[in-house]
Formats: structure tokens, C-alpha cells, sequence
């Protein structure tokens, strides 16, 4: 089984070579995707030398910031054209433990996504601030509600993907940057069908830099969870109705 690990970076100097020194320590046969956009920080000069020293690791430089979403459709590719079976996402800031990769890894051998999840027994938030609690908590809730999802934590961004999952989904069409992403890509893979797991992760909240995610992120999310449901609603609506 070939693992890409692929970790998005804006300004992430400081935690992205501590995250990666856990990562290729903890589970040295898994390959590393750094998916940088432009940091002006140097993120992704630093990423690119020590992908010079070490063949495991690369790199994919975007342009300019262009949201989550974006960077991790860009590095979806990139595995999918080098024959990967098994795609993760990770954050470069430590929220995501690099020691718990394997929980993820095992259980993608009887499901088609695997969700590290902070709400299901054993799931933990570490040093997470009240406010950032209840948004998440509401956060994970309306798309359950919004989208009858049956899973603990939509919003998760700590993730294993079977190649052949991401195949079947139009990529092209994914447009939502933030929060959003990781709810729409949940969705999809749901609607196909297929089998989606959760196991339990620690989250512990960035010791350095800032979070990227912002009041329009939240906007974008709402919006289009609200968008979704509708829509789904509708068309079971229509056919039981029997129109076209
Ligand atoms: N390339 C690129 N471009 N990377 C980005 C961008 C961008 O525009 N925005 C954020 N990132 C990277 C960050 O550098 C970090 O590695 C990762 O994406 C997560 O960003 P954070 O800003 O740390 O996100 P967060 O902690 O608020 O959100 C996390 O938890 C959410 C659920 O509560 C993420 O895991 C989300 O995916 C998740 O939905
Ligand atoms: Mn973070």
C-alpha cells in the first residue's frame, strides 16, 4: 500500500518542520506532499531544501493563497497521476499527530475514507478555546442535521482517502476553500455510497503561528451546507412527487 501524506502550508515556518520530523520518524514509509501557497514566511523555500535532502519528501508551490480546498484538490492530483493508493491530509501546525497516523492507515483496509475524529469515544480537543468549541460543536452538528450525515465530526480535516474513493469524485467540481471542503468531500463520498469510517484522534490546538480560518470560511460553509440540504431535499421531494 502507497501513502501519500499531503500537508497544506500558509506561513506555517515554525510548526511545518517539527510536524514533518514526527511524521517521517513515526512512519517513515509514508511519502509527503507539502502543498505550500506562496507563504511569505519562507515555508516553502524551507520545504523545498529539505525536500533535496530527503526522497520522500516533496513539494507543489501554488501561486497565491488560494484557500485549504484548493491546495488539497492540487495535491489529490498529484498523487492520483503517481499512482498512490491511500491519500491523508494533515495540517502542518501539530493539531493532527503524526503518532496517530497508523489508526487511520488501519482502518482504511475495510473503508473507503477514514475520519480522525474528535467526537467519538476516545476523541479528545487539546488547549482548544470555549469559543472555538462551540463552533466546531455547531459546526459539526447543522451538516449532520442539514445533509442527514450519520458521522460524529464532518468538519474533520484529519483524513485517509482511498485513491479509488477521490476517482470517482468530480475533483474539478469541488469549489468550497475552507470548513466547507472537508464537509462537501464527506458528502460526496457519502452519496457514492461508500464506506465511511471514524476513528478516534487527540486534536491539540497550534502552539505557533495563527489559524487561517476566518468569518468568510464560516460564511462559506453555512451557505452551502444550507445550499446542499436544500437541494437534497428538493429532489427527494421531486421524484416522490414523480416530476422530472
Ligand atoms: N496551501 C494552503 N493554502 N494551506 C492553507 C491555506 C491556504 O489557503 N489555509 C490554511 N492552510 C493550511 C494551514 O497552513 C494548516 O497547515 C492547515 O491548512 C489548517 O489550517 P488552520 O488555519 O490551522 O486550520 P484550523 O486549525 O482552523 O482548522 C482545522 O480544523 C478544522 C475543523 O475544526 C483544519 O483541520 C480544518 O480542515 C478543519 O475543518
Ligand atoms: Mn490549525
Amino acid at each position: 500500500m502507497r501513502v501519500l501524506t499531503i500537508i497544506p502550508t500558509y506561513n506555517e515556518r515554525e510548526s511545518l518542520p517539527l510536524t514533518l520530523n514526527r511524521l517521517r520518524n513515526s512512519v517513515p514509509e509514508v511519502d509527503v506532499l507539502v502543498v505550500d501557497d506562496n507563504s511569505p514566511d519562507g515555508t516553502g523555500e524551507w520545504a523545498e531544501a529539505r525536500a533535496q535532502e530527503d526522497d520522500q519528501v516533496f513539494v507543489l508551490h501554488r501561486k497565491e493563497k488560494n484557500g485549504l480546498g484548493g491546495a488539497y484538490i492540487a495535491g489529490f492530483g498529484w498523487g492520483l497521476a503517481r499512482g498512490y493508493d491511500v491519500l491523508v491530509e494533515m495540517d502542518a501546525d501539530g493539531s493532527h499527530q503524526p503518532e496517530q497516523l497508523p489508526r487511520l492507515l488501519d482502518a482504511i483496509d475495510h473503508a473507503d475514507l477514514v475520519i480522525g475524529s474528535r467526537r467519538v469515544p476516545g476523541g479528545k480537543m487539546v488547549n482548544w478555546p470555549a469559543h472555538r468549541k462551540l463552533i466546531s460543536m455547531a459546526g459539526s452538528l447543522y451538516p449532520r442535521l442539514m445533509l442527514g450525515l450519520k458521522l460524529s465530526d464532518v468538519t474533520a480535516g484529519y483524513r485517509a482517502y482511498r485513491a479509488d474513493t477521490l476517482r470517482e469524485i468530480d475533483l474539478s467540481a469541488v469549489q468550497s476553500k475552507g470548513y466547507g471542503f472537508q464537509v462537501d468531500m464527506t458528502f460526496r463520498t457519502a452519496r457514492l455510497g461508500k464506506r465511511i469510517v471514524e476513528v478516534p484522534i487527540t486534536f491539540v490546538e497550534r502552539e505557533f503561528g495563527e489559524s487561517k480560518m476566518s468569518g468568510n470560511i464560516i460564511t462559506e460553509a453555512v451557505t452551502n451546507v444550507t445550499k446542499w440540504g436544500l437541494q437534497a431535499r428538493w429532489e427527494t421531494l421531486r421524484s416522490s412527487l414523480g416530476l422530472r
